[in-house]
């Protein structure tokens, strides 16, 4: 029997107090996600249920229990009080998938600290952008990254502490950096947790715009009343479940459903922070005998790559429920999974903003390939016509999908950037800014983005970001980045520039000018390719016209250019 037993009954009266009982939380209460997913779960007598099961390189395996966890996020957090860090000070955790992460987030929160988590892979540029706009106190990182950090230290006086959690003593500490060993730390039985409150700032999550600076959303600990039972009723983790998510904590599906949800429920979760590849991901799964796995289509058509012989070599029957999220879930991987691993993969809708899943499809629902399923019980989705954001309530007919602003996840800003926040909002709506269809039985049916922002393998990159580091460059005078289409990560980042007087366009320059910006941008982000051009299209007022660019890459057709340079479309 499934958690959420019957869709349709379900959304019928359906209150989100159904999950605040379930958490015997009441109105004004403390409330703390690093308490509920570690000491309350203690206390229910989990204290030695395994919470993590970690694979790093050379198969090196770490495992703790949830007592385990509640004591080192304790130790953690009584180790971050003691540098004076206080409730709502922000802290950084910039690291591999490493335990030191996954507990270190809930030590964080236990002070009423805000967890600041960002990809390791990050340069130092992408991580300066988001540090300043954060002004953040702490970051807790690895001695391989704390380089990255040394570089931007003297542009961020308000970083007082740089705290490394692998430090083998062999190499100086240098200005603000210290040491912590959350294994070799004296473990801390018994710690104060801060009383923060349902609307108190937990997480800050970074993600791309089209224009402008990344964006910092802004969760609150009440988030945990939706990511407590989207992960009960759509991922249907239940006590026996081994459970897998594939994706990083620097992305918010790491953390609402790679730490939050399968914690909050006790649930015990393996992490493997080797990345991707078809043989250890399928040896994982057998050797964990994972039995609820969430990815991404990415991956999954990776693996479609890898093909199906791999698959049968591996003995996958621990596998119960499979679930993606991140971008379009194409209906031939649907129909590869349910034909190789026995089980479809269901899709997942949801975004940074929403901080839990939004349009799902559910056990026990008939799943239609290529639908990302129907809204959770409790969320008003609805299509808005793109010009006057007038409900459209025509079946099949496109238009921006809007969700009614009040479930508990919704983000509650954008840090410092509360106009760009004001803006996802018409007529009471809150704007994705995706476009989808609904059916006659009310699935939804991904269109596409609303704006430019380039979904590579389910990562948000911002044109912005890119075309910032090559304008840094001292070869080129214009840049414009858009998508290209691609085979395995549905779209990758491809880079237009202009150059300057006295450069030749070369394939040296080519790579002179990759090796540069590579410093400064995740990998995620780097182009594929540069093309050179000797003017980028623009409208009159001077604004590059991307949207050409991108129809030239897919070869759409142009449509109006009205609003062109007269010399313009020559090039496309
Ligand atoms: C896209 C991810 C199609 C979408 C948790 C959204 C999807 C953006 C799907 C959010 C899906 C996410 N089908 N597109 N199932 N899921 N997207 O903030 O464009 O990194 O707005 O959060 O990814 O990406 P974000």
């Amino acid at each position: 029997m499934s958690n959420i037993g019957s869709y349709d009954e379900r959304i019928k009266n359906f209150d989100w107090s159904l999950a605040e009982k379930e958490l015997d939380y009441k109105d004004g209460d403390t409330f703390n996600i690093g308490w509920y997913c570690s000491d309350r779960i203690c206390e229910q007598g989990k204290a030695n249920k395994l919470a993590l099961i970690w694979e790093g390189l050379g198969g090196v395996e770490k495992r703790y229990t949830f007592n385990d966890v509640r004591v080192r996020s304790n130790t953690i957090g009584h180790f971050l009080k003691g540098l004076g860090i206080k409730n709502e000070d922000r802290v950084c955790l910039f690291m591999d998938k490493i335990p030191e992460l996954y507990i270190g987030f809930l030590g964080v929160l236990k002070i009423g600290a805000v967890a600041q988590p960002l990809f390791s892979a990050f340069g130092d540029e992408s991580l300066h952008v988001r540090l300043d706009n954060a002004q953040t106190t702490a970051i807790i990182t690895q001695r391989k990254h704390v380089g990255k950090v040394r570089k931007i230290l003297d542009q961020m006086p308000y970083l007082k502490h740089i705290i490394i959690v692998d430090h083998d003593g062999k190499k100086e500490l240098k200005e603000r950096e210290m040491v912590f060993s959350m294994d070799e730390a004296a473990p801390v039985e018994k710690f104060e947790i801060f009383p923060t409150k349902a609307e108190s700032p937990s997480v800050l999550h970074y993600t791309s715009g089209t224009t402008g600076q990344p964006k910092g959303v802004k969760h609150v600990h009440y988030s945990l009343i939706s990511q407590y039972l989207t992960t009960k009723w759509v991922l249907d983790l239940q006590d026996n479940d081994i459970y897998w998510c594939t994706a990083d904590p620097g992305w918010v599906t790491g953390t609402s459903y790679g730490i939050i949800g399968p914690w909050s429920l006790g649930i015990t979760q393996c992490v493997l922070d080797t990345g991707f590849g078809a043989e250890p991901w399928y040896k994982f799964i057998e050797k964990n005998k994972i039995s609820m796995w969430y990815s991404a289509p990415t991956a999954i058509r990776s693996l479609m790559k890898a093909g199906d012989e791999v698959v049968t070599q591996h003995d996958l029957s621990s596998l119960r429920h499979l679930a993606s999220v991140g971008e379009p879930l194409n209906a031939e991987a649907v129909i590869w999974s349910e034909k190789v691993f026995g089980l479809p993969f269901y899709d997942t809708y949801w975004q940074t903003e929403t901080g839990s899943m939004m349009i799902s499809n559910y056990p026990g629902m008939k799943v239609k390939p290529g639908s990302m399923g129907k809204t959770f019980p409790g969320i008003t989705g609805v299509i808005l016509d793109p010009d006057t954001f007038e409900e459209i309530n025509e079946p099949n007919k496109p238009g921006l999908i809007g969700f009614k602003p009040d479930w508990p996840a919704m983000m509650r800003m954008y840090w410092r950037n509360e106009e760009t926040y004001q803006k996802k909002f018409k007529n009471g709506w809150y704007m994705s800014g995706d476009r989808s269809t609904i059916d006659m039985d009310g699935y939804y049916w991904f269109v596409g983005r609303d704006d430019d922002v380039i979904n590579t393998g389910g990562h948000l990159v911002s044109p912005f970001e890119v075309e910032s580091a090559l304008l840094e460059h001292e070869a080129v005078a214009e840049s414009a980045v858009v998508a290209k289409p691609d085979d395995v990560n549905m779209e990758v980042v491809k880079a237009f520039v202009t150059l300057n007087k006295g450069y030749e366009a070369s394939d040296e320059l080519e790579l002179k000018i990759m090796n540069f910006i590579r410093k400064k941008l995740s990998p995620l982000a780097m182009p594929q390719e540069i093309e050179y051009l000797d003017t980028l299209p623009k409208t009159r007022s001077g604004k590059i016209m991307r949207r050409l660019l991108h129809a030239k890459e897919w070869g759409e057709e142009i449509g109006d250019t009205s609003t062109l340079e007269d010399d313009a479309p020559r090039m496309i």
